[in-house]
């Protein structure tokens, strides 16, 4: 297909009406196509021993410094050293018979009848534990990977144990797993039907763990990640915690309603003794709010969590916790991301209980007295004192249990830091489904870059700034990065900070993505300020990598406002200006087009005009039209010739990035040439044109090497912009398209034709002049004079 992409059609879409209607949308610094990415060595893709491999499941493993990759009946393993690209592959189909059990209840025999993997964890120092569907029939297995410098990879099949509550049966179903301590902690759904819907621990000594089935404590959840993080230095406190979306019951007459919910439980949950026996008797859980004030004082709220990323410090007990929302609407379509602390999360949990009094009764919060231990707190040294001896769940009085059942939800949501998404987007052409982040060191101190996957196969690695005290976040997209050749959803984003890149997973495969090239944003100091990249800084000669606190003396950074005219002061600004002249073409009352496209999105190109020694600004109007791409001429006079100067400001640094000399062919010239000279053409152009040609323009950059499908997609990016500029010109696109983006031997012929013309028009010239005695005109001059 399409591997050349000026813009996806539906982004394309988005962003000319933007220009169109005059206001600019946040676009992205950078915009990296398919190509572009591996052609850089930016980008590298693994799809399968096979080509298409149904990805389900990946583990980075960075200490290994392999990738294990989970798919439909297969299992990969790749080696991550910097030459080496080994992969080892292990079929491993349901077992026998569950295939042709799962057809027969009227399952898809591609889609659901087949061993999906939905899990893939580190066992232990030489073994992952792996579980997939089964076709319906859920197991696990344990995968011999080896030590680390050793490439194992294998798996008995024989040894295969049932992973009903581990995995769920439907391959399409939500789920989130963690696995600490020996123990697997699963959110999922557990039974055929799909209505089971539980918080697992199994695996390890004690005896299985799960939830009640009740829809107070989980109502229809959805499960996007688990986690165990502690609490204090005490491991009794351990608390594993879930983050799923689920009906919200608080939410009253609103049908259908879901909130966001963070749950959580202790790790030495071992269930009640006469209540609650093998059931949590810790499980909690809070609403996590996160909206946007809105008109007449109603909030936006995203309710709908994609993705859950822990942004882990050198403090383990806080690590910041990143979360993509959604809200999808008749009205609105949108997306945010928003930030929670820790330290909120636990005081919501600390904080009252969320109580109904009866069915008619408003949710208040609790008021009477808790009892103790207070549930949610776990039996540790706290609770395990003379004169209060709870050393296990099995010590809590029945009171705790019987409260704890009946009050799973606390009464004050959590909120964001600062109380707002670090980022919003909305009515967007994709959505957002994956994020991980990165914490960059740079000269004027740390970023969050965020990686974020979209469901059409890109990548967006977004900063967000504080400016100041102010609440204010201002969001820099630095590069919109092209992952995957055809539109297909990002599924999983893992990232390796040792190794700098990225691991970009969908259906169609797995990305090694780079964190950063800073070569591409240019060659110059402003180009390299302007990108506003914290891994990349200006080092006297080139943009390359930012490395804090080395003795390099000369380093040009400036996130925060991108301002060249400060850093890039006595830098070389010459170099940036392009000197190269180029000749187009156009024919009189027809139209044509003068190609600029800036190298960032986000600057602002203007359009100056050099007649005689003069620079004056293009005047736009209906005619003249600026857009996106270029200056856009509905239609040509004569008197719009001239040395065209195309110049881009950002941050108030202006470049000049191109200098285009017009000319203008009066209309009748060519129709003349045209007809002497018709058997040359292409038969295919000629039964379109009509057999007569009547205005050209040269074959831009576009067309050159590019293949016919890459045309194609040009072609339709060109009619998107025709179409936007008005349905008066529709009839001629396919006119424009075929001169835009003319072939190699129409190019040749014009410019044999040209030079006929040019010819014409200088013996006709040396005939005036002989029969006038005039001699010192120049041809331009002279076709002034005439009036042409
Ligand atoms: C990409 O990698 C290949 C093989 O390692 C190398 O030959 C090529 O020069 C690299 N290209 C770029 C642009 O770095
Ligand atoms: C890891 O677990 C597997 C499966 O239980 C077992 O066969 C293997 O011996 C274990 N390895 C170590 C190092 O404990
Ligand atoms: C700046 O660049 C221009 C064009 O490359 C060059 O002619 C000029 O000598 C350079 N000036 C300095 C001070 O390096
Ligand atoms: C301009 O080009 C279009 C499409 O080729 C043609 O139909 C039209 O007649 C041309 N106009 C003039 C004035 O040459
Ligand atoms: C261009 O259009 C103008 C006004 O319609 C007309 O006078 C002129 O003859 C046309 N020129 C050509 C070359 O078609």
């Amino acid at each position: 297909m399409k591997g050349f992409t000026p813009c996806l059609s539906v982004i394309c879409a988005a962003l000319l009406l933007a220009t169109v209607t005059g206001t600019k949308l946040n676009v992205p610094r950078l915009r990296l196509s398919y190509k572009d990415l591996l052609s850089t060595n930016r980008s590298s893709i693994f799809s399968g021993h096979h080509g298409q491999l149904s990805l389900t499941a990946v583990f980075l493993d960075e200490y290994r410094d392999r990738l294990f990759l989970g798919g439909k009946d297969v299992l990969y393993s790749l080696l991550l050293g910097p030459t080496s690209s080994e992969s080892k592959e292990i079929y491993w189909p349901p077992l026998p018979g569950n295939r042709e059990d799962c057809i027969q209840t009227g399952k898809e025999p591609q889609t659901e009848c087949a061993n999906f993997v939905r899990l893939l964890q580190p066992y232990n120092r030489t073994h992952l534990l792996a579980c997939g569907t089964g076709a319906f029939q859920p197991m696990c297995a344990f995968i011999s990977v080896g030590h680390r410098g050793e490439h194992v990879f294998t798996m008995d099949p024989l040894n295969v144990e049932n992973g009903r509550g581990k995995v769920p049966h439907d391959p399409s179903f939500p789920f989130a797993s963690t696995f600490s301590g020996g123990e697997l902690y699963t959110g999922l759904t557990a039974d055929f039907l799909g209505r089971d819907s539980v918080i697992f621990r199994s695996m390890g000594g004690r005896s299985t763990m799960r939830t009640e089935t009740d829809q107070k404590l989980l109502h229809d959840p959805k499960f996007i990640a688990a986690h165990l993080i502690p609490d204090n230095d005490d491991r009794d406190n351990d608390k594993v915690y879930f983050f799923f979306t689920e009906k919200a019951t608080e939410a009253g007459d609103r049908e259908g309603a879901i909130h966001t919910r963070v749950g959580r439980v202790c790790a030495n949950d071992v269930g009640g003794q006469r209540v609650l026996v093998n059931k949590w008797s810790t499980f909690i859980k809070a609403r996590l709010v996160c909206s946007v004030p809105g008109p007449h004082g109603i909030d936006t709220h995203f309710n709908q969590l994609e993705d859950v990323f822990l942004l882990r410090t050198k403090d383990e007990r806080n690590p910041d916790v990143y979360a993509v929302f959604s809200t999808i609407s008749n009205v609105f379509q949108g997306f945010a991301v928003c930030v929670y602390r820790m330290a909120d999360i636990r005081e919501a949990f600390n904080g009252p209980f969320a109580h109904k009094e009866g069915p008619d009764y408003q949710w208040g919060a609790y008021e009477g007295r808790v009892p103790y231990p207070r549930p949610g707190v776990c039996p540790s040294k706290i609770t395990n004192q003379p004169g209060k001896e709870f050393g296990s769940t099995k010590d809590f009085p029945d009171s705790v249990l019987q409260f704890a059942r009946s009050h799973p939800l606390m009464w004050r949501p959590v909120f964001p830091a600062l109380r707002q998404p670090v980022l919003v987007k909305a009515n967007i052409p994709y959505k957002l489904k994956q994020i991980v982040v990165d914490r960059v060191e740079a000269e004027d101190g740390h970023y969050d870059v965020m990686f974020i996957g979209t469901d059409v196969g890109t990548v967006l690695k977004v900063i967000a700034l504080h400016s100041g005290n102010s609440l204010e976040t201002e969001e820099v997209t630095l590069e919109e990065l092209q992952v995957f050749k055809v539109p297909t959803p990002i599924t999983s984003l893992d990232i390796s900070v040792k190794r700098q890149a990225l691991y970009v997973g969908s259906p169609a495969g797995v990305a090694q993505v780079k964190l950063h090239r800073c070569e591409t944003y240019g060659k110059a100091c402003a180009e390299c300020c302007l990108a506003r990249d914290p891994y990349c800084a200006w080092d006297g000669s080139s943009c390359s990598r930012y490395v804090p606190n080395s003795k390099r003396r000369f380093r040009r950074q400036d996130i925060r406002h991108g301002n060249p005219a400060v850093q890039c002061v006595d830098q070389n600004l010459s170099d940036l200006d392009v000197t190269e002249d180029k000749m187009v073409y156009g024919t009189e009352n027809n139209s044509t087009f003068l190609e600029c496209v800036p190298r960032s999105p986000q600057a602002s190109v203007s359009w100056l005009v050099q007649r005689d020694d003069r620079k004056d600004e293009v005047k736009l109007d209906d005619r003249v039209m600026s857009t996106d791409q270029g200056l856009l001429f509905r239609r040509l006079f004569h008197q719009d010739e001239g040395v065209y100067i195309c110049r881009s400001r950002e941050h108030g640094f202006t470049q000049t990035l191109a200098r285009l000399t017009l000319q203008v062919l009066p209309g009748e010239t060519v129709d003349e040439l045209m007809a002497r000279d018709n058997a040359g053409l292409s038969d295919s152009f000629k039964d379109r044109s009509g057999g007569s040609y009547r205005a050209w323009m040269p074959c831009s950059s576009y067309s050159r090497g590019a293949s016919s499908s890459q045309m194609s997609q040009s072609r339709s990016w060109f009619k998107d912009i025709i179409q936007l500029i008005g349905p008066s010109n529709l009839p001629h696109v396919e006119d424009y398209c075929e001169r835009m983006w003319c072939n190699d031997k129409l190019r040749r012929k014009h410019k044999s034709m040209l030079e006929k013309y040019r010819q014409a028009q200088e013996s006709a010239r040396k005939a005036r002049s002989k029969s006038s005695g005039e001699r010192n005109r120049t041809p331009r001059d002279l076709r002034a004079q005439e009036g042409y």
